[in-house]
């Protein structure tokens, strides 16, 4: 028997036991003849004790013990003189009798700690060795109980976890597939799921009525701290149900999961319409955390002569409560920030509310105080806020407000991350137009049913039809979306035309579905959470890397087996790729 306990283990209650524990070295020191080490395993660290006057030899041996070194220890448990109440195991020792070394380390390139010495190239590097910082454990283990949690849920509402082919046809969702040459079908090319979603509705015509995966997807899109190229997904779809139950049913997901994780009761999830969420606070995943919601002071603003307002189509504004004391410094800095390329403002307004009842603000010139009076009554603002305006294209505008909002929210410590704010958004818009390819792209995907009421606009205003597709937004940050499906073939093919796509365009690929559609499909509605926010949002964190045990870097690549690599050339031959050493010749 390699150990009797795991190092997070021991207790005042074992103190006299004989025990045997096997782990890695944490860190070693010396102190008036004895040698004390940090074992560490998975669990927790031990302290063990060797003593020189007990025995030498151990003693001396327990000394050459390196940082990393594999070791099996023998000893009693004893009660600790001076205890530690920073660790678990902090009100005992292990008085070592024997040790045996299961393998020598190299020193490793960074500390095995929390806050670890190593950046995050060399980290990634030797994942393996990140992966034993208990920091990484504790996330990866959280990983496993949030995924525990969904299945327990689920099982327990009657869905079935089936399992969908990797190797698949295209399903767009709007980034890049991933594709893998067919050795059998030459200069034919197998796609990896971007998600399983037509799958996942052919197992509804299927009769399968509930349907969940925890599963993987693969998008070549540009990567940031919330995106990778591989991800997971809680993949889900349900039978004869509408919008209100999959809202119910998730909402439901989402309180078993905070109760049993993090043992917090969440309150019923509040809803808003994408419309709302866009006019009050810029964006369509608002973070609820805090208010500052926007106001649009078109009506007091404009016509009093200042152009930059006259000429806006949207002057809009916020009021960040006891803030006019902000400097002249931290109003530039504001500035600058809105100015930022990534915002891309062209300047940003304030007014002062100060504490006498008077008004000052960076456009004076042009407002008087009564003009500004209006604002403020406008804004709600009271002695001691200060007012943050931003004008100019209705879209941009509220985009750019958005960024200086949360950056507020930032600045006022108003973003807590044990603070978990729920949010649905309804009503998406259907489509959304592609400027690139001066056409309409499906907002959610094609798959989506638009809303019966605004069916009438699909031909009028394609742009103004509304659809039955929700998103799970938690503390600002998109968790999870999906929608009612379309299950005729008819509406099917009238989404795919909008889309631009043609006849024979619509059969080639998805021909599979809308034939399906032919035999009895039944209404179907589903939806889809990203697993790794799930789960860096759950661990106050905001990348997801940190929850992946092996994530690829921000150019999509894994440094530990240094991929994408080249093959060999005969494997390009019989996939009957040329190498781009060819290509470029
Ligand atoms: P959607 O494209 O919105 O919907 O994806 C669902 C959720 O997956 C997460 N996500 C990602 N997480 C990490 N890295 C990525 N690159 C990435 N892309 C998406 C997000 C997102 O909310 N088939 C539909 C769902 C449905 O309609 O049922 C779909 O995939 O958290």
């Amino acid at each position: 028997m390699y150990r009797t306990h795991n190092c997070g283990e021991l207790r005042l209650e074992h103190a006299s036991q004989e025990v045997t524990l096997a782990g890695w070295v944490q860190k070693t020191r010396e102190l008036g003849g004895m040698v004390f080490v940090d074992l560490r395993d998975r669990y927790g660290i031990t302290q063990l004790v060797f003593n020189n006057d007990a025995d030498a030899d151990l003693c001396d041996r327990a000394k050459k013990l390196g940082r990393e070194f594999v070791i099996q220890v023998k000893g009693t448990v004893e009660e600790r003189k001076a205890k530690n109440d920073k660790m678990a195991t902090g009100n005992v020792e292990l008085i070592a009798s024997e040790l045996n070394i299961l393998n020598a380390s190299k020193t490793p390139p960074f500390t095995i700690e929390d806050e670890s010495d190593g950046g995050e190239d060399v980290r990634m590097k030797y994942r393996y060795l990140d992966l034993r910082r208990p920091i990484v454990q504790q996330n990866i283990m959280l990983r496993h109980k949030i995924a525990q949690e969904v299945r327990s849920y689920l099982n327990g509402m009657d869905f079935l976890e089936v399992e969908t082919p990797v190797l698949i046809r295209s399903t767009p969702e709007g980034a890049r597939d991933f594709v893998v040459p067919s050795r059998m079908n030459p200069g034919q090319f197998y796609a990896l799921p971007q998600s399983p979603q037509t799958f996942k509705q052919l197992l509804m015509v299927a009769g399968y009525d509930r349907y969940y995966q925890i599963v993987r997807c693969f998008r070549d899109e540009d990567l940031r701290a919330d995106r990778q190229p591989e991800f997971t997904q809680i993949d889900c779809e349900m039978t004869f149900v509408e919008q209100e139950d999959v809202l119910n049913t998730f909402e439901g997901l989402m309180k078993h999961i905070m109760k049993y994780v993090h043992n917090i009761e969440i309150e019923d999830v509040p809803r808003m319409t994408y419309a709302d969420a866009m006019r009050l606070y810029g964006s369509d995943k608002p973070d609820i955390r805090f208010g500052m919601t926007f106001v649009e002071l078109n009506d007091v603003a404009q016509n009093k002569g200042f152009k930059v307002f006259d000429d806006a189509e949207l002057v809009v504004g916020i009021c960040a409560e006891g803030c006019a004391s902000y400097t002249r410094k931290q109003l530039d800095a504001l500035t600058d920030f809105v100015k930022r390329p990534q915002i891309g403002a062209k300047g940003l307004v304030y007014v002062k509310c100060n504490e006498d009842g008077s008004f000052k603000s960076s456009v004076d010139k042009f407002f008087d105080q009564d003009a500004l009076k209006a604002w403020v009554e406008k804004m709600n603002a009271k002695p001691g806020d200060l007012m943050l305006v931003i004008s100019g294209e209705v879209e941009k505008a509220r985009k750019q407000l958005n960024e200086l909002r949360l950056e507020m929210g930032n600045q006022l410590g108003l973003r807590s991350k044990d603070d978990y704010k729920f949010l649905w958004v309804l009503d998406f818009p259907l489509l959304e137009w592609a400027e690139e390819e001066e056409r309409w792209v499906a907002r959610h995907h094609p798959f989506t049913s638009p809303k019966a009421e605004d069916f009438d606009k699909m031909d009028t205003a394609p742009g103004e039809v509304r659809a039955n597709a929700y998103d799970l937004v938690l503390n600002g940050t998109e968790l999870g979306g999906g929608s009612v499906r379309i299950h005729d073939r008819g509406l099917q093919e009238r989404v795919f035309q909008l889309l631009g796509m043609s006849e024979e365009e619509s059969v080639e690929k998805f021909g599979f579905l809308m034939g399906a559609f032919e035999f009895g499909a039944p209404p179907h509605a589903g939806l889809a959470f990203g697993f790794d926010r799930m789960c860096a949002l759950l661990g106050g964190a905001d990348a997801i890397r940190d929850f992946i045990a092996f994530p690829k870097n921000n150019s999509g690549r894994d440094v530990m087996i240094d991929t994408p690599s080249r093959i060999d050339q005969q494997q390009y031959e019989e996939l009957y790729i040329r190498s781009v050493e060819k290509v470029d010749a």
